[in-house]
């Protein structure tokens, strides 16, 4: 089957992609960009390990067709920090929780917990669990997710409120 032309937006860079038809955004991701951060846990849909942003909204990649992308705006976890290398409010409180064990599932729930952040910047606990029901871990109980989620979300308030954020 002839390839196509995937024109999008990859992290803030104008891409171009060869795909397959058939192909879906996680395997174009992983296997002709080259960013392998999001994971294939299930490929169905129920594990949320491939969770990147589309047009700022979480998705399961495996779910998406790479062709439905074109002309929209993707984000994987390699493009969360901000350009100075600085890490994203999820991401440095789940390093200063001990969060990842294994790090299978990682990527995705950070992607969903920055979403969730960027959607209600000062979520309750029960929001949080619900932000992230979709991102299972097979390792952990969820406590220091959660944990984390929340005081990155507390951080993210306090740095906007103060004039002192980093851009997410
Ligand atoms: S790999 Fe996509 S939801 Fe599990
Ligand atoms: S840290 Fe291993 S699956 Fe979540």
């Amino acid at each position: 089957m002839p390839k196509m032309v995937l024109s999008c937006t990859i992290n803030g860079e104008e891409t171009e992609l060869l795909v397959q038809p058939y192909q879906t955004l996680l395997e174009a991701l992983r296997e002709n960009a080259g960013l392998t951060g999001a994971k294939e846990g299930c490929g169905t849909g129920d594990c949320g390990a491939c969770t990147v942003h589309l047009d700022g909204k979480p998705v399961a990649s495996c779910l998406v067709l790479a062709m439905q992308v074109r002309g929209r705006n993707v984000r994987t976890v390699e493009g969360l920090a901000s350009e100075d290398g600085a890490l994203h409010p999820v991401q440095a409180a789940f390093v200063k929780h001990g969060v990842p064990q294994c790090g299978f599932c990682i990527p995705g729930m950070i992607m969903s917990a920055a979403a969730l952040i960027e959607a209600n910047p000062a979520p309750t606990t029960d929001e949080i669990r619900l932000g992230i029901a979709g991102n299972l871990c097979r390792c952990t109980g969820y406590t220091k997710m959660v944990a984390a989620i929340s005081e990155a979300a507390a951080e993210t308030a306090g740095a906007s409120s103060g004039g002192a954020g980093k851009g997410a």
